[in-house]
């Protein structure tokens, strides 16, 4: 087991109608910034819930973060910031609103170039305080300090990461998630899939705490994920779907191990060179990933195998190349399609997302910072 930092401050308010305890956790004189996404905050009534438990506060609105926020959006919200003296933010939505505030927490309080801060990963000094109230499991942006933002003028989707960015309270609401659209929930297991895969499927390093945990994690994925799509509004699958979710990303089962990051990196570029979902991009991207990496995760992928699919007969390959099928499948049971050519994307992406990466020194990458451009090559070819 390697040696690691765990710190995580987020207050879990977990549960039905939590929203009404936000008020415990905002200081009574503050001027709160309550940021949203498209309209399903105020058209499912979410948006009325977070005012009501405001009570007399200053309240200003910020609408419109749109999926894979816009650094030119968020920095609109930048500005009423100042222009209200706002010293509190309320992030309502999906990972987008959730990421999307932290970076106005952090670009409010920087005086330098702020794509500069960000892309160079410059360490932020202060940030305003902010809570969330989370409307779609899957980021885990709601107890991590990790933001994704895209700057459309550069075509680049990057990520920053601080200790200062960990949301002081996130509230969990299971029911919240029964209004969200198939393709969102399908995309939430996904991406909560490949959360856990990323930090799991490397090498062993005699860390049986954070495997079984892992394992735990994509085995309640693989028996909640398909009912969450069929029984929208039973509370308790959206619950171990939700709370699955968060774990998966909270930083709990990626201390002491090895973590890969690979499938994430690659699939931000074709999220900003082709606007898809992040989820589809890592159905796509993670099975040919492994079918490159076959060797040098070989061990973990065997465990993989045995003890998530369940997979005992056959030679060490087969089982391999099997659970690599297996998971795949699940992906597009999930409904989410796992080939760059099912969504019309012709084979110039490959140089296309290999010059991104290049471009923001991306290369190499994985876990033994062994994947350059021909193993990059084999596993967008592979993804057709
Ligand atoms: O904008 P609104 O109207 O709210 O609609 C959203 C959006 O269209 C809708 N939605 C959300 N909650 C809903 C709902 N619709 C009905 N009912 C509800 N309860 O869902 C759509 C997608 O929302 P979005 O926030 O974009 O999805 P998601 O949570 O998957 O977030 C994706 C973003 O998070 C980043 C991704 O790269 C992407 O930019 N990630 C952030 C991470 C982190 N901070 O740790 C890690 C992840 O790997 C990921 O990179
Ligand atoms: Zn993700």
């Amino acid at each position: 087991m390697f040696n690691f930092d765990y710190y995580n401050p987020t207050h879990v308010l977990f549960g039905n109608s939590r929203i009404n305890d936000i008020g415990k956790h905002i200081p009574q004189n503050a001027r709160v910034l309550v940021t949203y996404g498209g309209g399903s905050a105020k058209k499912f009534g979410t948006l009325d819930e977070v005012k009501t438990a405001l009570g007399h506060r200053y309240v200003a609105e910020f609408s419109g973060i749109e999926p894979n926020p816009h650094l030119d959006t968020l920095m609109k919200a930048v500005a009423l910031v100042k222009e209200h003296n706002i010293d509190f933010l309320l992030a309502v939505g999906g990972g987008s609103v959730v990421d999307g505030t932290k970076f106005i927490a952090a670009a409010s309080e920087w005086d330098g170039d702020i794509w500069d801060m960000w892309s160079k990963r410059l360490p932020i000094q202060s940030a305003l305080p902010m809570g969330c109230v989370l409307t779609l499991p899957a980021t885990g942006s709601e107890t991590n300090g990790t933001a994704v933002v895209t700057n459309t003028q550069l075509g680049a989707k990057m990520g920053y990461n601080s200790p200062l960015l960990f949301p002081l309270f996130a509230v969990l609401d299971p029911t919240k998630s029964y209004t969200l659209p198939k393709r969102q929930v399908s995309n939430g297991v996904v991406d909560a899939f490949v959360h856990v895969i990323e930090q799991y499927l490397t090498y062993p390093v005699y860390n049986k705490v954070q495997d079984r945990f892992a394992e735990g994690l994509l085995l309640t994925l693989i028996e909640e994920g398909p009912k969450a799509l069929t029984s929208t509004d039973n509370y308790d699958v959206c619950a171990s779907v939700m709370w699955s979710a968060t774990l998966a990303l909270n930083g709990l089962i990626g201390v002491g191990v090895p973590q890969d990051w690979a499938t994430h990196r690659i699939g931000h570029q074709l999220t900003a060179l082709y606007n898809l979902d992040h989820a589809q991009t890592l159905a796509i991207l993670l099975p040919s990933l492994l079918h490159v990496q076959k060797e040098t995760k070989r061990i973990k992928l065997l465990q993989y195998a045995e003890r998530v699919w369940d997979i005992s007969g056959g030679s060490d390959v087969e089982k391999i190349n099997l659970a690599i099928t297996k998971t795949r499948d699940f992906f597009e049971d999930m409904g989410v399609k796992s080939r760059l050519s099912a969504y019309g994307i012709s084979e110039d992406a490959i140089d296309k997302v290999i010059s991104n990466l290049k471009r923001f020194n991306m290369i190499p990458l994985g876990e033994h910072q062994d994947i350059d451009e021909l193993k990059l090559r084999k596993i967008l070819s592979l993804s057709y």
